[in-house]
């Protein structure tokens, strides 16, 4: 299903020194030490050192005045190659040597774990723990990824040898030259996108941030498609995601996700190396808001079309939408919140007023109830994830406990700032002044565990004021978009 690009992309010298990255590292020097013990005493071998040694530098020289778009380092690599197996231009007593060269290349490809521990402390700091010895690419406004082979991996794909699900630590990469893999790797082939998240892929709004950027990837790269997905959490691999999060990436990418499971059975690690293969550890970080916008929309208009849900809306209703939670963080009596919510609505012309529990609807139901409202009335929580299923500039109105502004930390933000994103409109929160009492101080840690999973009340006048107040401006907006006349009917982007 995808057109698989040529491993023959831009690269520059092969750097014969270091076959590894270009960032020094511990293990460099064993790679010098097998270098070293090239030069045997013994003549004849010496002698075809020699000979090797002028043929690399001399392809070194040519390759080290043309431009990095002129012939490359895998060009070579593949001459070299080619050298080997059929061995017309070189003396032919030298052909074992550069067969030995080559198990060489291979011998010192170097292993990282994924999870690289000293950077535990800073693990969300610039500076990744997950493959730390590598770069992302840096484009103003867009999303940051890396990208294996291409000009920054020297030519070189991505190898991994990472089944563990328990510690990260115990899971390693390498790069390595496609010609000389390391021994008994397998090669995969196709496209492979590789994610790692801090959090987890089971919670829904932390695992779509750590998707997010692939749906970037692909609309940025003429909306190509992956192979397979391989997913880390802490760099321990994981099989599987939140049936929400597995439906609408389904959606975006038009087919069943197929996950990498490694069930390889042994204990053994297996080592993998991918053709084509595109990492992403920093979630949306970098990405400009205009871009973000493109991506929900591309999900959310996807979503609708796999869900048979209108992709326009025709009804000209203002939808009103309570999205319940049960347990922690609901409404601790949801008959006068929902009162109050149902007759403000009563009052404006076009109201559509609907009750659901997040808990009880199907994926697709979600999707399709969030196509019909343009005002979400919701408590903090990760149903509120759904908010960019609106149409663009819908409003949300978002409700806590009591405790959660001073103890809860910038996370409490999460669907402000998703409301932002995604183009709707955040109409403000409210936060329950009463609750359960702790004893110690306001903004003793203590006291989130005993907030955390607090209900909430209402104040009636509050959130009558309010909720007209919201009405009236959506009543505004629906009217302002309707006079505007035709409606220019969507067209899902990659579709
Ligand atoms: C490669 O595989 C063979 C056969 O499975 C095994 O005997 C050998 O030890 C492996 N070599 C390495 C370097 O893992
Ligand atoms: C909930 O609110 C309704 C309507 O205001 C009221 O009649 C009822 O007594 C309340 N229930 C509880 C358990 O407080
Ligand atoms: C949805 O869930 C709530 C609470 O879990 C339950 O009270 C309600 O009856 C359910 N509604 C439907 C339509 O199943
Ligand atoms: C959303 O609102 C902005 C500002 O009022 C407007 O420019 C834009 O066209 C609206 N977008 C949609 C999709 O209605
Ligand atoms: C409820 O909200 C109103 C309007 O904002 C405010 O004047 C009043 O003090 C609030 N009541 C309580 C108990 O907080």
């Amino acid at each position: 299903m995808t057109a698989v690009s040529s491993p023959h992309q831009n690269s520059t010298t092969p750097n014969l020194e270091m076959p590894y990255h270009h960032k020094q590292s511990p293990r460099a020097t064993a790679v010098v030490t097998s270098r070293s013990s090239f030069f045997s005493p013994k003549l004849s071998v010496y002698l075809c050192s020699i000979c090797v040694t002028l043929f690399v530098v001399f392809h070194i020289q040519i390759l080290q005045t043309p431009l990095p778009s002129s012939p490359n380092s895998l060009s070579f690599l593949h001459n070299w190659q080619e050298k080997l197996t059929t061995n017309d231009d070189s003396p032919s007593s030298c052909a074992p040597d550069l067969e030995s060269m080559g198990d060489k290349l291979r011998e010192s490809i170097t292993f990282l774990p994924l999870k690289d521990l000293r950077f535990a402390n800073a693990a969300l700091v610039g500076h990744t723990w997950f493959m730390s010895s590598l770069y992302d690419t840096h484009e103003e406004g867009e999303v940051q990824y890396q990208q294996f082979p291409s000009k920054s991996s020297d030519g070189r794909i991505l190898c991994i040898k990472g089944h563990d699900n328990h510690d990260g630590s115990w899971n390693y990469y390498a790069l390595a030259y496609p010609g000389f893999l390391p021994k008994n790797a397998t090669l995969v082939t196709g496209r492979t996108f590789v994610s790692y998240n801090h959090y987890d892929f089971s919670n829904i709004w932390h695992g779509l941030s750590s998707l997010f950027p692939f749906v970037a990837w692909h609309l940025k790269n003429q909306c190509a498609l992956p192979n397979r997905w391989i997913l880390y959490h802490w760099g321990e691999v994981r099989t599987g995601m939140s049936p929400w999060l597995n439906t609408l990436m389904e959606a975006t990418f038009g087919g069943a996700m197929n996950i990498e499971k490694f069930d390889d059975g042994g204990h053994e690690q297996s080592t993998f190396c991918y053709e084509e293969a595109v990492v992403m550890r920093h979630n949306e970080g970098g990405m400009s808001r205009e871009r973000r916008m493109e991506v929900y929309d591309l999900i959310r208009c996807k979503a609708r079309m796999m869900c048979g849900a209108e992709v326009d809306r025709t009804d000209g209703d203002i939808g009103l939408t309570l999205l319940m939670r049960t347990g922690p963080r609901s409404f601790r009596n949801e008959t006068a919140v929902v009162e109050i919510f149902e007759r403000e609505c009563e009052k404006v012309e076009n109201c559509r007023f609907r009750v659901a529990y997040s808990s009880n609807l199907t994926i697709c139901e979600q999707v399709k109830l969030m196509g019909l409202t343009d005002i979400l009335v919701s408590p903090h929580g990760a149903q509120l994830t759904n908010i960019f299923l609106m149409d663009r500039n819908s409003s949300v109105m978002e409700f806590y406990p009591k405790g959660w502004l001073k103890l809860a930390g910038v996370g409490q933000f999460v669907y402000k700032w998703i409301a932002s994103w995604s183009g709707m409109k955040y109409e403000g929160s409210w936060r329950d002044t009463d609750g359960k009492h702790c004893p110690y101080p306001d903004d003793d840690r203590r006291c989130m565990s005993i907030y955390k999973n607090g209900r909430i009340g209402y104040n009636s006048t509050y959130f009558r004021e309010w909720t007209s107040k919201v009405l009236n401006e959506v009543k505004m907006r629906k009217f302002e978009e309707a006079s505007k006349g035709s409606i220019i009917t969507t067209k899902c982007g990659c579709s």
